[in-house]
């Protein structure tokens, strides 16, 4: 990292799953922080939590509270980002924002840490995270779409309840404590019992049929991936995991591809490790993926519903707390370190040409 003076790094939603998993990353890395401001809604105001090697107190996060501020990592919800990213970034902090309020604003980046950083140069303050669901699918895509290129591809996921944050981790285990007891389950998060069932139903139905969990992966993943017209349709289902999601996909290619070239390709992306060995029961698992940064892909195999060995199919789990949020907000934080481009790009130093 080329910019080693310590940063004055906001976490807002620090009570919150994710940004409780933001602070463990944070100290974890080498990432250069000085102060950390911890930010919540005025419930929480005033209380205290370890961090940063000491006792942090919880401040409201108010449009004053960023005054001072680096790099400000969101995780409230939509709401909290839609008022206060932009009140934070007018007072020369840089938003990286983990809701869904700013990711499809053609203004505001929208990166995969080792899929496309190179977005992250003309941000103006706002950076969006993508979603956990998208995030662990763009790194195998990109592999295909730089070397086989992309016809079409349709993905299912497996969401753990984590993704929809703490009441739903209290919900599953109140229902499996329910069942255990002989008692009624009591849904209030979701609109059904979650506990031993499996729902095909992650945020709002949107007028085309789709939920918008499954319309965010398709338009997120065009945008990360530069490929706009891209052919890919989801069907997303939350289940009773507590940590990690897994996909299903199956991919169309340009170019015929097979199981042992589509291994080597997704072991050469940073931050994706292949399990695939049947033989001894070895696939990508949601329990071992939780509390891991990597994105863990297996059961490669050709899909002989596709002519030409065109098709490929897979399983793809990753921790959606790490990598689907905290880990790549952090990496994108580090990204805007090693190049210089913390501040906005309307706020850095010009450059200066060299005497000729
Ligand atoms: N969970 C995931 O896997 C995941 C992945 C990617 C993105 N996200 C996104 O991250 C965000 C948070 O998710 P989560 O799972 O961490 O939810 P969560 O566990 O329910 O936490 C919500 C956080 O938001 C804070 N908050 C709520 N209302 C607020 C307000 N009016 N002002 C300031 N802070 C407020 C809460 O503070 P109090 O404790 O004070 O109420 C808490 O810290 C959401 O936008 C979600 O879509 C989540």
């Amino acid at each position: 990292m080329t910019q080693l003076n310590p940063l004055s790094v906001a976490v807002v939603g620090a009570t919150g799953v994710v940004g409780r998993t933001m602070l463990r990353v944070l100290g974890e890395r080498a990432f250069p922080v000085g102060e950390v401001r911890l930010l919540a809604s005025a419930r929480s105001a005033g209380r205290t939590v370890q961090a940063n090697g000491g006792s942090v107190t919880i401040g409201e996060a108010t449009p004053d509270a960023f005054e001072g501020v680096d790099i400000a990592l969101f995780s409230a919800g939509g709401d909290i980002s839609k008022a206060l990213a932009p009140e934070a970034a007018a007072r020369g902090a840089t938003v990286i924002d983990n809701s869904s309020a700013w990711r499809m604003d053609p203004n505001v980046p929208l990166v995969v840490s080792q899929v496309n950083p190179e977005d992250l140069q003309d941000h103006e303050g706002i950076i969006a995270n993508p979603n956990c669901s998208t995030m662990q699918l763009a790194p195998i895509l990109m592999a295909l779409r730089d070397s086989v290129g992309i016809e079409r591809v349709v993905v299912d996921t497996y969401q753990s309840v984590s993704g929809t944050g703490a009441d739903a981790i209290a919900e599953l285990e109140g229902q499996i404590r329910a069942h255990v007891d002989g008692e009624q389950k009591v849904a209030a998060v979701y609109p059904h019992p979650i506990a031993f069932n499996a729902l095909p139903e992650i945020d709002v139905f949107l007028e085309n049929g789709y939920t918008k969990e499954e319309w965010k992966i398709v338009t997120e993943s065009r945008k990360i991936l530069h490929l706009p017209d891209l052919r890919i349709s989801c069907t997303a289902v939350r289940v009773p995991v507590f940590v990690s999601h897994s996909e299903a996909v199956h991919v169309e290619t340009i170019q015929p591809v097979t199981p042992d070239h589509a291994r080597r390709l997704f072991g050469a992306v940073p931050g994706v490790i292949v399990q695939d060995d049947p033989s001894t029961h070895e696939y990508p698992l949601a329990t071992d993926a939780a509390g891991r940064d990597e994105v863990f892909v297996g059961r490669v195999r050709q899909d002989r519903s596709i002519p030409d060995g065109r098709g490929i199919a897979f399983w793809v789990v990753s921790d959606n707390l790490r990598k689907g949020a905290a880990t790549n907000a952090v990496e994108l934080a580090e990204a805007l370190v090693e190049r210089g481009w913390v501040r906005a790009r309307s706020r850095r130093e010009p450059l200066v040409e060299a005497p000729a």
